[in-house]
């Protein structure tokens, strides 16, 4: 098989890339590990940029998110017992955030490209990457095979590989280490998220900063809340019964909150390491890495997708322009752009982490420090700024 582009990985990245490919009139085929509705099944962040949305509005498949989604203007911090809201929208200029499950995305994505008839292979078993410092770069797979003879081998040759492969990919793990330059730092905790089928406890995010530790009040729906509680990384979600996690929220949030919360049983409870990491550079001669292939937020901010959304749009502009103006220039510039919007996000998820979260590591100090600057940003004008315009993130075209 011949393609022009393989995006290995068929999670939010490597699909919008599909279709600003697609969109674009370039050939691309994906290969996805897991089963349409594994990727599916897995429950990610929710919030996107005005980028996201708009970029979801380019490729067509903003429809349903504009129906579904819930538009917010501003979100609370609780800190000392008090709620205190970011007014995003008067602190910007009138900018939103959309409020809509990377699910829903990601199969609105996938229906689309079905209904497209566009490739993607699911199941798509041992994916190596192949001569990508050459101009005939090659990817092999394996599925299983219907005869005795077991699984069986495929090729696709192509002119660019897109590793859209996850933190776990094989794509970055292909890179000779002397070609790459990895940033990490790893948190002294988790976060233990909680989905239920009940009602938001408010209709906008609160971001609890509480003696206890961090909380977070999300939602998917009016129906439908998503909570998250920052617990010792030593616990195992199998440790936490309902009935244990709800007490523990409750304990972390105002008397208000505690008297409209509504309980009810899990749908889905997991906890995930919280990771700062950054992979230098993004481009490897006929090879790209994009979203979580190539760095992780912790999710306080909830940037992780929205990075993931810009990196294939800049990706799917330098490859439109090396197939339609004949020109290197923006496959050359792919890495330092995404870049410095990712250090700018990576630098935001950093610092919102550590203003909410408790860290006893740091003493008394750390903490009566992190406490004034909680009260610098609830209430100077120019901190509330800062964070809301951090928060509704960059342009497209920032600073360029
Ligand atoms: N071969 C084929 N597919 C693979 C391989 C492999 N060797 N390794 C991983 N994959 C697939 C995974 O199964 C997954 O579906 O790549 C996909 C990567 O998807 P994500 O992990 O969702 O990453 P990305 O598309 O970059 O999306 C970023 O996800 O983790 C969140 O916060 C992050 O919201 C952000 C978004
Ligand atoms: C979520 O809804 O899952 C969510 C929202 C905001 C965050 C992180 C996660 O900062």
């Amino acid at each position: 098989m011949r393609t022009q582009v393989v995006i290995v990985g068929g999670g939010p990245a490597g699909l919008l890339l599909g279709q600003l490919l697609y969109k674009a009139g370039l050939d691309a085929v994906i290969l996805e590990r897991q089963s349409a509705d594994y990727v599916l099944g897995r429950i990610r962040a929710g919030v996107l940029e005005q980028v996201t949305t708009d970029l979801m509005d380019e490729v067509g498949v903003g429809a349903r998110m504009h129906q579904e989604g819930l538009v917010h203007g501003g979100f609370d911090m609780l800190f000392k017992g008090q709620r205190h809201r970011i007014d995003m929208q008067r602190l910007t200029g009138g900018k939103n955030v959309m409020v809509y499950g990377q699910t829903e995305l990601t199969r609105d994505l996938m229906d689309a490209r079905q209904a497209a008839g566009l490739q993607t292979i699911y199941g798509a078993g041992n994916v190596t990457v192949h001569d990508f410092d050459s101009a005939q770069p090659l990817v092999r797979y394996e599925t299983e095979g219907d005869g005795p003879a077991g699984k069986q081998v495929h090729e696709i040759a192509c002119d660019f590989i897109a590793g859209c492969d996850g933190f776990h990919g094989v794509c970055r793990a292909s890179v000779p280490h002397s070609a790459i330059r990895e940033y990490e730092k790893i948190y002294p905790f988790g976060w233990l998220g909680v989905l239920s089928e009940t009602p938001p406890v408010h209709e906008e995010l609160i971001y609890a900063n509480s003696p206890r530790g961090f909380a977070l009040c999300s939602q998917r729906s009016h129906t439908r809340s998503r909570y998250y509680l920052q617990v010792p990384l030593t616990d195992k979600a199998s440790d936490w019964s309902d009935e244990a996690f709800w007490q523990e929220l409750r304990l972390r949030l105002d008397p208000q909150g505690r008297a409209k919360l509504v309980t009810g049983p899990s749908l889905e409870k997991s906890i995930a390491p919280l990771r700062s990491f950054v992979t230098e550079p993004m481009h490897f001669g006929r090879m790209f890495l994009a979203g979580d292939a190539a760095h992780i937020v912790p999710p306080t901010g909830a940037k992780g997708l929205n990075l993931a959304a810009t990196d294939v749009k800049y990706l799917s502009s330098a490859l439109i322009e090396f197939y339609q103006e004949k020109s290197q220039a923006g496959i050359d510039h792919y890495s330092e752009r995404c870049l410095r919007r990712v250090w700018r996000a990576e630098r935001f998820s950093w610092w919102f982490t550590g203003l909410m979260h408790r860290f006893p590591e740091n003493g008394e100090i750390g903490q009566k420090l992190q406490e004034a600057e909680l009260d610098y940003i609830i209430h100077s004008e120019a901190g509330a700024r800062s964070l809301a315009e951090n928060y509704v993130g960059l342009p497209l075209d920032f600073g360029e």
